[in-house]
């Protein structure tokens, strides 16, 4: 009877914690694929009709890990003149005008404990589209794949690309 319920005990222990991480898992993995943005930034106007590339506002995707968002002052190189009249370029104005960063709400986002790189894929040759789709033709951003170690490692396969365990855990 004893050895039953520290049977049952140790189970429901474990049960709990596979239950626990299933549950963490689920909500990494379906967060918001879309989620909306503080301005609605359009990438088919800017990436799609102007065809500005996107190395343009995202600076940092040929040389850091991170391929960064753009100053406003950026977007301000335009928008002092263009669109002025149009509610979310005044939200964008305001921002500029109290010196206040955007907080955009991240589509792809890793877990810390995964390194990765822009600059090396993307001196490697590999697009943009390859791991976010068809931006210029997104009204919203929306993500293509989910970041799931299977996803890295089928490309690392077929590209030929290191499949070390330490080269994305370090
Ligand atoms: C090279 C010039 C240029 C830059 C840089 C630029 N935009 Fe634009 N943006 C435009 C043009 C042109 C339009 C289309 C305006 C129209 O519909 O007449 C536009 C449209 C928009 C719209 C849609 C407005 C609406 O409601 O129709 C938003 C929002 C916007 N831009 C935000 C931004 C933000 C945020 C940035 C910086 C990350 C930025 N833009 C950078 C030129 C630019
Ligand atoms: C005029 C500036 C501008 C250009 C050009 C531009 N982007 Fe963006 N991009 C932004 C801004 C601002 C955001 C944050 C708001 C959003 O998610 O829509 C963003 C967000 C993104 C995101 C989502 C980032 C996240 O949160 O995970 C991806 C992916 C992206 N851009 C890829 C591209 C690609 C690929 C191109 C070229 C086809 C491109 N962008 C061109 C300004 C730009
Ligand atoms: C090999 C796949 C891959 C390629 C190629 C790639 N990205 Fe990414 N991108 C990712 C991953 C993975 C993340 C999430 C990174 C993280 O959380 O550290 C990300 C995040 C982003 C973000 C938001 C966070 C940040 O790093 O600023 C932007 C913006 C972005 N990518 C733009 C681009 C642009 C523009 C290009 C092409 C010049 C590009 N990416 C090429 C996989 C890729
Ligand atoms: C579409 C294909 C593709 C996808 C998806 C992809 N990679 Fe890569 N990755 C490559 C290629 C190609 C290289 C080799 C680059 C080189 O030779 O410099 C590479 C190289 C790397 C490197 C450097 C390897 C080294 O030897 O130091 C790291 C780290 C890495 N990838 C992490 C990731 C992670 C993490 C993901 C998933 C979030 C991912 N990659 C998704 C194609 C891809
Ligand atoms: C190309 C990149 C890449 C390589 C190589 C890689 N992983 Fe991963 N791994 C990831 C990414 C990204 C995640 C996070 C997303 C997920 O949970 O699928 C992850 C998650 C994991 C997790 C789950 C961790 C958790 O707490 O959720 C384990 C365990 C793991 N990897 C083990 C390994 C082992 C063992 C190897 C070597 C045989 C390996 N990985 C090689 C990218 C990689």
């Amino acid at each position: 009877m004893r050895k039953t319920l520290v049977a049952i005990a140790v189970l429901g222990y474990f049960g709990a914690c596979v239950l626990l991480v299933a549950g963490l898992g689920y909500v990494w993995h379906r967060s918001d694929p879309a989620p909306g943005q503080p301005i609605a930034f359009p990438h088919t106007v800017h990436a799609g009709q102007l065809q500005i590339p996107c190395t343009y506002c995202h600076i940092f995707a040929d040389r850091a890990r991170s391929a960064g968002a753009p100053p406003l002052e950026k977007c301000m190189g335009c928008h002092k003149t263009i669109a002025v009249e149009r509610e979310e370029i005044r939200k964008l104005t305001r921002y500029y005008e109290a010196k206040e960063p955007i907080e955009w709400v991240r589509v792809y986002a890793l877990p810390d404990f995964i390194y990765f790189s822009h600059k090396r894929h993307v001196k490697a040759g590999v697009e943009c589209s390859m791991c976010h789709g068809d931006v210029a033709g997104m009204k919203r951003v929306r993500r293509v794949n989910e970041l799931i170690m299977g996803w890295c490692v089928s490309c690392h396969r077929v590209r030929g690309a290191s499949r070390d365990c330490a080269t994305c855990h370090k």
